[in-house]
């Protein structure tokens, strides 16, 4: 089926920046534009200094059909960093040298190519190349850790003879291997086709009295963004929210609920036919015993006192009810994140716990990203910096496919 998408045509209307660095691989990079041509991609190059020491722009000029940029100062007027970024669907990074690495894990930007990465939102897919001593130098396991915690999908170097003559990991990716990464990127994945996916989103409301309410900072956002990526990759959602000025995705059965009692209501009920619950919604964990039934006048009080009674744990009542639905919980930190976030996944009986520090500058409540760590109760962690929200729910669910669902054999990725 990957190969059906590696047809002609299947990139029609895609247009890729292809960025070519100082290895002896560059030469293979032409293959690979020569394939995503061939497949419809439109696709501009560019190449740092070291790589036109292997290979002309030529080359690339004459197989791309467009003028390659090899030069940030080249004249005043193109700003090629600015102009090859824009309308970039995907930039390919291929091969990737470890300098290259290290500049864009740090942000350095002193040529054409790491000044445009700064650039671009778009999907990044880096294809490593270098003699094996090199890529399992600590330096540049850290820089591509950085890379991928930052959503870039940095692949891995293939093992075999190397330049150098000895064996070891270092090959470039097979060309397959970076089809596939840019298909992944660019066309539709509809591996949770066959999915029936409840998610909670936002707060929820505790009356105090007909007009008052306790709640917290919730704006949905995440879990609206992972009932959006599971449309997007073909399940089907059923989305509990909370109150927020939010739209529900389209394509998404929503259930708008107030209180804690509410959404515990509307969740059991959707349950049993579910596969799999991502619990995002930030229940409030207590409520006032008995809210007023008329509206609490001040008539000269200072103070007033509130009996609170703790809500329902809802995701620790539907995981105890499990019988084959993978279950997903988020934890809200302020202080020892992991560990705290361990102690819940255990205490709840969860298969992934998605552990964020609300007080991170930039992400949490209310902002469009976040960063986060997912941890699985096998044991695995995965460590996301800060992201739109709607990359991370693609993080989200990937974790769970691969943590979690067992994919049927043969079922394509891609469709
Ligand atoms: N949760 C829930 N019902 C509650 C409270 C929380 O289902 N009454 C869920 C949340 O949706 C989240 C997970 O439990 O997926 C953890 O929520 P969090 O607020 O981080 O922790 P709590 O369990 O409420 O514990 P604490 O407030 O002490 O950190």
């Amino acid at each position: 089926m990957v190969d059906e998408a590696r047809a002609a045509g299947t990139l029609g209307g895609k247009h890729l920046v292809l960025g070519v660095t100082g290895s002896i691989a560059a030469y293979k990079a032409v293959g690979v534009l020569r394939a995503l041509r061939e497949q419809g991609a439109t696709v501009s190059v560019l190449m740092t200094r070291g790589a036109t020491k292997f290979i002309t722009p030529l080359t690339f000029e004459v197989l791309s059909g467009h003028r390659v940029v090899t030069d940030l100062f080249e004249s005043p007027e193109t700003m090629p960093h600015l102009t090859m970024a824009e309308g970039a669907d995907a930039v390919l990074v291929a091969p990737a040298t470890a300098h290259f690495l290290a500049k864009a894990a740090l942000g350095l930007a002193d040529d054409v190519l790491s000044t445009m990465l700064l650039n671009v939102r778009c999907p990044v897919i880096v294809a490593p190349a270098m003699d094996g001593e090199m890529w399992t130098h600590p330096t540049v396991t850290q820089h591509v850790d950085a890379l991928r915690a930052r959503g870039v999908v940095v692949l891995d170097p293939e093992v075999g003879p190397l330049a150098s003559g000895r064996i070891a990991q270092g090959r470039f990716p097979a060309e397959g291997t970076i089809l596939d990464a840019v298909h992944a990127a660019l066309l539709p994945q509809r591996d949770w086709r066959g999915q029936r996916v409840l998610v909670s989103a936002g707060p929820t409301q505790e009356p105090l009295d007909p007009v008052r309410f306790l709640s917290n900072r919730s704006s949905g956002k995440m879990g609206y963004a992972i009932a959006e990526a599971v449309c997007a990759r073909g399940g089907d959602v059923v989305l509990v929210t909370g109150p927020s000025a939010l739209t529900p995705p389209s394509g998404v059965t929503t259930v708008h609920v107030n209180t804690a009692s509410e959404m515990a209501d509307a969740l059991s009920r959707h349950f049993s036919s579910c596969t799999v619950l991502i619990m995002a919604a930030a229940v409030a964990d207590f409520r006032p015993r008995v809210p007023a039934s008329g509206k609490l006048k001040k008539q000269g009080k200072v103070a007033i006192e509130f009996a609170l009674e703790a809500t329902p744990d809802i995701l620790a009542m539907l995981s105890a009810r499990r019988t084959s639905q993978v279950v997903v919980g988020f934890a809200a930190e302020t202080e020892q994140l992991l560990s705290h976030a361990k102690d819940k996944l255990r205490a709840k009986g969860l298969d992934l716990i998605v552990a964020n520090d609300v007080t991170h500058a930039g992400g949490g409540f209310g902002s469009d990203d976040n960063a986060a760590t997912i941890l699985s109760a096998t044991g695995e962690q995965r460590a996301f910096g800060l992201m739109p929200k709607r990359r991370l729910a693609d993080e989200i669910l990937n974790a769970v496919r691969d943590l979690c669902l067992v994919v049927p054999r043969g079922q394509s990725l891609v469709e």
